[in-house]
């Protein structure tokens, strides 16, 4: 209401409103490579086109005098209070964007009092970030990396700092096939970006000396790219302030090459996650689901919550949207589970249309980027405060004073 009133009294905001010209707008602004990591896809960008085509099929249903003066968006998620129904999705390398991204998307996002979602491949280690966070619930996303006492050693830390729970992504065991990065010559977090959850870790500390020590094994496996190299070496250039602060424990060859080692985890299978529910005693939620089997296999294992979500387009080119994945798996899993959607969220209205489907919350992945980009934390504010103002609006034009009415009854059959 705030949002919208200012709006009307003639105060220009300092991020464009309108999701497009927000992205034009950052554009303007972002690097060629930070443009080309945040924007792409993968291969012909069909699926953030569906994602986007997805929405646009429903079509809401205004009602009128229901005397609704006052909205409530709060939630309750894993038995926590939330202020909206929206969360900060895990970006890795966000540094690509501004240094110090992840600090300032927390800042920006607790002066919103929405969630976060920290990436496993974040910019600063989590307990900085944490920190940022004021009062408002963060969570922290894992890669399930291919060293066991790394698992445990993160899961660990995020929950000494407090993160509310954990969330295991399973759709980027391997990179997606991504034709702007690729062009480009690398990706980020091969440049040293992304690497801070990792060179802050003991246990990853280790293995770096480890590989620095010549023990058989682990250092001779992976030779080091040509591409890993120049990215270095274009880092040191564009970022130096950058490189150091994320390689300052370990010499950078090395850890780079370790990461490249144990980041990711080709072979992870329904096995490795059988122990998942007893390494920690915090909810955890699955990130990447879209087939409704997979969402009742993961249910069955213990887990708290699936988050329906195709990466925002950038694993599997002319894959299933997510919103209609959401809507399969709600049919299939019943309405107890919490299921979270994200990809191709672009408006406070899109959020609705999640919720009414079935979704107890969405998450953005880019938006909050474009914010942050423009004006640092407080684009990153202004950008979700947008995102709930009209989620706010549409509430209120629908005759929803909660979330609970946010039903299909909303939307056109
Ligand atoms: C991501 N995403 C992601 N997901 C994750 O689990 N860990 C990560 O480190 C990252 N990194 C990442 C970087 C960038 C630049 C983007 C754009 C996305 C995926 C992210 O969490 C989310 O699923 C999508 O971004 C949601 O789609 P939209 O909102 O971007 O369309």
């Amino acid at each position: 209401n705030a949002v919208y009133r200012a709006g009307v009294l003639g105060h220009r905001p300092g991020v464009p409103t309108d999701a497009d010209a927000l992205e034009r707008r950052a554009r303007r602004v972002m690097s060629r490579e930070a443009w080309a990591y945040v924007a792409g896809g993968a291969g012909s960008g069909a699926t953030m086109q569906h994602n986007r085509e997805a929405f646009a099929r429903h079509r809401v249903v205004p009602r009128v005098l229901h005397g609704v003066v006052e909205r409530d968006l709060g939630t309750t998620l894993l038995g926590v209070r939330h202020r909206s129904p929206l969360l900060v999705a895990p970006v890795g390398a966000a540094d690509l964007v501004r240094p110090d991204a992840d600090v300032l998307i927390a800042e920006g996002a607790d002066a919103a009092g929405v969630g976060y979602v920290f990436s496993n491949q974040g910019g600063s280690p989590m307990e900085r970030t944490a920190t940022a966070m004021g009062s408002t619930p963060f969570w922290y996303q894992l890669y399930w990396s291919s060293d066991k006492d790394l698992v445990d050693s993160l899961i660990g830390r995020a929950e000494a700092c407090g993160a509310g729970a954990l969330v295991v992504t399973l759709d980027t065991t391997v990179l997606g096939w991504r034709p702007q990065d690729l062009d480009l010559g690398s990706l980020p977090f091969a440049r040293g970006l992304g690497l801070a959850q990792y060179t802050s870790d003991p246990r990853f500390t280790a293995l770096v000396r480890e590989r620095l020590a010549g023990t058989p094994g682990a250092a001779a496996r992976t030779p080091v790219t040509l591409g890993a190299l120049r990215s270095l070496w274009s880092i040191s250039r564009h970022h130096p302030g950058r490189l150091l602060d994320n390689l300052r424990s370990a010499e950078p060859r090395a850890a780079v090459q370790a990461f490249l080692d144990v980041y990711s985890n080709p072979g992870l299978s329904w096995d490795h996650l059988a122990t998942l529910r007893d390494r920690t005693t915090l909810p955890v939620l699955l990130k990447g689901v879209l087939h409704p089997d997979d969402a009742r296999r993961a249910l069955d294992l213990g887990v708290d919550g699936l988050v329906v979500s195709n990466h925002g387009g950038r694993q599997v080119d002319r894959a299933v949207a997510s919103l209609d994945a959401l809507v399969a798996i709600r049919a299939a899993v019943g309405p107890q589970p919490t299921l979270l959607l994200d990809s191709g969220i672009r408006t406070g209205t899109d959020v609705l249309v999640g919720l009414a489907l079935g979704a107890d919350a969405c998450l953005v992945g880019r938006p909050h980027l474009y914010g942050l980009a423009l004006a640092g934390a407080d684009g990153v504010r202004q950008v979700l405060e947008n995102l709930l103002a009209e989620l706010e609006l549409t509430m209120a034009l629908t005759g929803a004073p909660d979330l609970a009415a946010v039903t299909p009854e909303l939307l056109a059959p």
